[in-house]
């Protein structure tokens, strides 16, 4: 739902991968038919599925995933700008999922996101873990990625990588637990400032250069979507909707989750030092005022 450039771009991975068929939501729909017609031109010869383009939202009836990219404008300095005019059109998306096809999966990927995943899943009443915020597998690939470029080393010697809480200023790189080359991150490094800043404005700094991202999100959620599809079990950081896990109620945020054929099948406990569990505590509560700041 939204065939903008994210959406587009995730349409492109599973098509070109003949992950499945794939149907384009859109608002607007001639551009929901254009990159349909487009992207139908990736499809692999020995495919079996194909991909179509649509403003009728009753065409979803069956999906076994449905992903959420739409958005009603950019947002140019902070994630939650348009959070009242999003969180409207979240929970107008709702309705039509509960509608159309309530046994579904669905991840979700517009911004604000964590707020997002927390007001579809009250809204749509689908069971929580059937509600999966894709954001902060992406965060921790950007993670990753400056740790082999300050260190310079390749990413398959960094493991452990791993970013919690808010798809946003607060969230939380866990330095603690990431090894390179078998050895401790903080070994390496004098301080974890500078990486942390460097991954809570990659996006702006990605905006300097181009207008908004695309390919990192899209790969992330491409993974997930294979993982269901192919039932292969994967354990990333996503955003759910937490009941007392991390000490944590009446919240969405990132935090380690295992994922099989049914959606989150588990949330993991991962061990966090001093300061990691400060910043997580910060940051569920800045999600939390800005779930409290909607009045619905
Ligand atoms: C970003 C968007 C996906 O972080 O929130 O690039």
């Amino acid at each position: 739902m939204g065939s903008g450039r994210v959406g587009a771009s995730i349409a492109f991975l599973c098509v070109s991968n003949a992950l499945d068929d794939v149907l384009l939501v859109n608002r607007n729909k001639n551009k929901a038919i254009g990159e349909a017609l487009d992207i139908a031109n990736a499809i692999p010869e020995n495919s079996k599925f194909s991909i179509h383009g649509t403003d009728d939202y009753s065409q979803i009836s069956g999906s076994d995933i449905v992903v959420i990219t739409a958005s009603v404008g950019v947002y140019m300095k902070d994630r939650t700008e348009n959070i009242v005019l999003q969180v409207k059109m979240i929970k107008e998306i709702a309705q039509k999922i509960k509608q159309y096809c309530p046994s579904t999966i669905v991840l979700i990927v517009s911004n604000p996101l964590d707020v997002l995943t927390y007001f579809f899943q009250k809204e749509s009443d689908l069971p929580r873990f059937k509600v999966i915020g894709i954001a902060s597998s992406l965060d921790t690939s950007r993670f990753r990625y400056l740790i082999s470029e300050t260190l310079s080393v390749p990413q398959s010697s960094i493991y452990n990588a791993l970013v919690l809480g808010e798809h946003g200023d607060s969230m939380v790189p866990v330095f603690s637990g990431v090894t390179v080359g078998g050895n401790p991150l903080f070994s390496m490094i004098d301080s974890r400032d500078s990486i942390t800043e460097g991954v809570r404005s990659y996006w702006k700094k990605l905006r300097s250069f181009k207008s908004r991202s695309q390919f990192g999100i899209a790969k992330n959620t491409f993974d997930v979507i294979d993982s269901i599809l192919h039932k292969k079990e994967i354990t990333i950081p996503a955003s759910v909707v937490l009941e007392g896990e991390y000490g944590e109620n009446d919240v969405a945020m990132g935090v380690p989750v295992k994922i099989d054929q049914n959606g989150i099948c588990e949330i993991q406990n991962v061990k966090l030092d001093d300061t990691e569990s400060s910043f997580l505590k910060k940051s569920s509560e800045k999600i939390r005022n800005y779930i409290k700041s909607i009045h619905t």
